[in-house]
Parts: structure tokens; C-alpha cells; sequence
């Protein structure tokens, strides 16, 4: 079936077999591999993207139930050549970490921030709280979000992103 959607601006219509995620139409259809799958439950977040600026689990939604909906990839998250201050925060405060769950938390970062831009160590926690870190732990991720609440001018508008 033909599948036609908005990613990271552009818009894109490919041909889909109608049982595939939408995790497997980025990485593999699209060749946007830092959309990363790293579960078969549901349950890590490190495959979250942004639909119509909501995170959502990419391996739990069909690519076909996308169709004419805006995704966002950690692809889409910097301006040209300047990163997102989310980005910028997790370069700055050692929020990396692992590398591989880092797409997925950067993501849902820039849409809290983007609803509230200056959230409380609770309310972050609780952001990514549907994500998670196998590796250390989420001190540097959370100050790596702190960072970046407090150096918003960075950050492009949404109309910009969205051009
Ligand atoms: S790949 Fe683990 S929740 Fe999607
Ligand atoms: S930072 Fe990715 S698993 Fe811990």
C-alpha cells in the first residue's frame, strides 16, 4: 500500500507492506537509522520519535497509521548546522552516555521542553520515565535537560523545524 507522510520536513510517499512498523519505514524504508529498535516489548523508548511533536514508540505503531501525520527523527532535531539545545545539553552534561537510547530521550527532552519550558526535576523524570537506561542511570540525562531548559536560544522555533 502507498504510504505518504512528512519527515523532518520532507514529505515522503513510499510503497509499504501494510504490517510494517513504523520503527522498520524510518530505519530501513527511509534509511533514517537513528531512530534505534531495542526491544521486542514495548517497553525501552530508545525507538521514540515525534508524531505531530507527541512522542511515540515507533515499534508500536504502523507505519500505515502514520500516513499523513509530521515525523520528527533525531535526524530532524538540529537546525542545519546548529544542534538543538537538547543536543547541545547532552554534549554539555555528559548525557550520552550509552549512545543508543539517546535518540529516543533526546526526542521526548525537546517535546517536554517544548510544551513546558521549564520543567522541574520531577516533571523530567517523569517525561522520560517511559524510557529506559540499561547502562548507568539518569542523573547526566536529567541535567543534560536542565541544560537545555536554561539555553533555549538556540532552539529553533517550531515554524522553523517545520519549514
Ligand atoms: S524498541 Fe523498545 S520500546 Fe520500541
Ligand atoms: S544512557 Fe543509554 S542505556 Fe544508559
Amino acid at each position: 500500500m502507498q504510504v505518504s507522510m512528512t519527515v523532518n520536513g520532507t514529505e515522503v510517499s513510499r510503497d509499504v507492506e501494510p504490517r510494517q512498523l513504523l520503527v522498520h519505514f524510518l530505519r530501513e524504508t527511509l534509511g533514517l537509522t537513528g531512530t534505534h529498535w531495542g526491544c521486542d516489548t514495548s517497553n525501552c523508548g530508545t525507538c521514540v520519535v515525534l508524531v505531530d511533536g507527541v512522542p511515540v514508540k515507533s515499534c508500536t505503531q504502523l507505519a500505515a497509521m502514520t500516513a499523513g501525520h509530521e515525523v520528527r527523527t533525531v535526524e530532524g532535531l538540529a537546525d542545519g548546522g546548529t544542534l538543538d539545545p537538547v543536543q547541545q545539553g547532552f554534549m554539555e552534561e555528559h548525557g550520552l552516555q550509552c549512545g543508543f537510547c539517546t535518540p529516543g530521550m533526546m526526542l521526548t527532552a525537546r517535546a517536554l521542553l517544548d510544551r513546558q519550558p521549564h520543567p522541574d526535576e520531577t516533571t523530567i523524570r517523569e517525561a522520560i520515565s517511559g524510557q529506559i537506561c540499561r547502562c548507568t542511570g539518569y542523573a547526566t540525562i536529567v541535567r543534560s535537560i536542565q541544560w537545555a531548559a536554561a539555553h533555549p536560544a538556540a532552539a529553533p522555533s517550531d515554524q522553523e523545524v517545520r519549514a
